[in-house]
């Protein structure tokens, strides 16, 4: 029963004293990543904190974190059952349900359409990067009016329409305009979803804030709605394609998934609902992680000019100023990789994983940790551990680069921003490919400058994402304007 289990718990694992009712909820702070690698440094990599009525174990450090997600993979491949999960994508998400049988097929599901439009021939994948040169280009020509006569902006909103418009025409064969009003206001209310689901949000420790007018009951609230708000888009849009939908010709990854629930045999309660679940999953996941990496690597472009004078050489010497740059570019500019790179593990901009939960016992690091237990893992801690990493609170892409001017392979791989086991990220290629060509291509089209009479510094609000605060910048264009093809 509980009272055992959490006996056990408490006498195996060590961890800070917690207080009545709320625990250690009070001591988190603003930045609970730093607060958690703090603690690892009592504690040691593995202990116990409670908040609210959960205990819940912390995982630091490369060591134990890999142990519990590679060599106990099943046993870490759990979610809890938190109140805020059962608002996602109509209460059947594959990103915030417990591991299953079901689980196991749903993500397969996910991940094979993935694959089949971004990477499964050479035709997809020349149209899945056809997608994002467009997105890419249509971006500088934003920047560039928002900056005309001089102007500082704040290009946090036109980045994550960029990026929610790379995933919705993967998923919908149709993009949106910067200008279009209803989307803008979509994704504005997206933009809050991280604060509810990120490690460390109250309202899943502590349900009964639910039950008397306090901020956290208005930002769950909040978070509900734009839950509702978010799936009601997806649905109408899947529902468009399940009206003219033939089987004989996939338009994107709509069509894809509603003929493999049309047709699937799951054994399983998997069933034609769960299709905008998983549309609503691809882009939830796609959009704010992305946009999220692109507002830190403008910030930092703009924050070291010196680092963007060497990436503006290195870029006009092997892509030339007659056309833009492409995928095939990559191997010949390694240090592009490493700024990139050094973005995820500087900022560690997902710094705390989506919360686990343990499906059976397991022994970590020589400690036991029963079923059930939820599980924060600090990626954070790995990325920014000093026997690791030669300083690691110094912004250095070169870090990354071998004395051959290679990348450093054995570094990239250290880095953790996916995670790792059964829950790692399943659009991690996506991503990267993403994230390049948009860096490639603002990087060959534009200067960035910060605003001089602002404090560009990296502060940044914390949830499953860590977002910069505002700051602004202007972008000059570089040589003769290039449009995609
Ligand atoms: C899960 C990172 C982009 C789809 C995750 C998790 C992380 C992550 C840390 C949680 C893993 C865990 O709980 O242990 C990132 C980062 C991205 C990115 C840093 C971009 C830079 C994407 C994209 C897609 C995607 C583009 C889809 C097209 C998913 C899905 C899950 C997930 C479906 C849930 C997996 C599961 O629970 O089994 N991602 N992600 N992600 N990601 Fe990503």
């Amino acid at each position: 029963c509980l009272w055992v289990r959490n006996l056990r718990l408490k006498r195996r694992l060590p961890g800070p004293f917690a207080w009545p009712v709320v625990g250690n909820a009070m001591q988190l702070g603003q930045m609970p990543h730093i607060t958690f690698a703090k603690l690892a440094k009592k504690y040691g990599d593995v202990y116990q904190i409670r908040l609210g009525c959960s205990d819940i174990v912390v995982l630091n450090g490369d060591r134990a974190i890999r142990q519990a997600l590679i060599q106990h993979s099943t046993e870490f491949a759990g979610r809890p059952n938190f109140v805020s999960f059962q608002s996602v994508s109509g209460g059947k998400s594959l990103t915030f349900t417990n591991y299953s049988k079901q689980w196991r097929i749903h993500r397969k599901i996910a991940q094979t359409t993935i694959r089949a439009f971004s990477s499964a021939n050479s035709q997809t994948k020349k149209a899945f990067e056809q997608q994002i040169v467009a997105e890419a280009t249509e971006l500088v020509e934003t920047f560039l009016e928002l900056s005309t006569q001089g102007q500082f902006f704040n290009p946090a909103h036109e980045l994550t329409v960029a990026a929610a418009n790379v995933i919705c025409a993967l998923c919908f064969g149709k993009r949106y305009g910067h200008d279009d009003i209803e989307f803008r206001a979509l994704l504005r209310q997206m933009d809050q979803f991280g604060q509810t689901v990120g490690a460390g949000s109250l309202v899943d420790v502590m349900p009964w804030l639910q039950s008397f007018p306090n901020p956290v009951r208005s930002i769950f609230r909040n978070f509900k709605c734009l839950n509702k708000e978010f799936f009601v888009f997806v649905k109408s849009k899947v529902e468009e394609h399940r009206q003219t939908f033939d089987p004989k010709v996939t338009r994107d990854m709509s069509d894809a998934i509603i003929g493999v629930f049309n047709n699937a045999d799951t054994g399983t309660d998997l069933s034609e609902d769960h299709t905008e679940a998983t549309v609503t999953d691809l882009i939830g996941a796609g959009m704010d992680t992305v946009s999220t990496a692109l507002h830190w690597i403008v910030l930092l472009l703009a924050k070291h000019p010196e680092i963007q004078a060497k990436l503006h050489a290195l870029v006009d010497g092997v892509v030339g100023r007659h056309r833009l740059p492409s995928v095939e570019d990559r191997t010949h500019m390694p240090y592009l990789d490493a700024f990139i790179y050094e973005t995820m593990r500087f900022t560690s901009f997902v710094p705390v994983t989506i919360p686990h939960s343990t499906t059976s016992d397991v022994t970590v690091t020589g400690l036991d940790i029963p079923k059930d237990t939820v599980v924060f893992i600090n990626q954070w801690s790995i990325n920014h551990d000093p026997l690791r990493w030669k300083n690691p609170h110094i912004f250095d892409p070169s870090r990354f680069m071998d004395e051959n001017g290679c990348l450093d392979k054995d570094l990239t791989n250290s880095v953790m921003i996916f995670s790792a086991g059964k829950r790692r990220c399943i659009g991690d290629q996506v991503a990267k490919v993403e994230i390049f060509l948009f860096f490639a291509i603002l990087l060959h089209q534009c200067s960035f400058e910060k605003c001089p009479d602002q404090d560009f510094s990296l502060n940044c609000t914390y949830g499953l994402t860590l977002k910069p605060l505002d700051y602004k910048i202007r972008a000059k264009l570089r040589g003769e304007l290039i449009k995609s093809q």
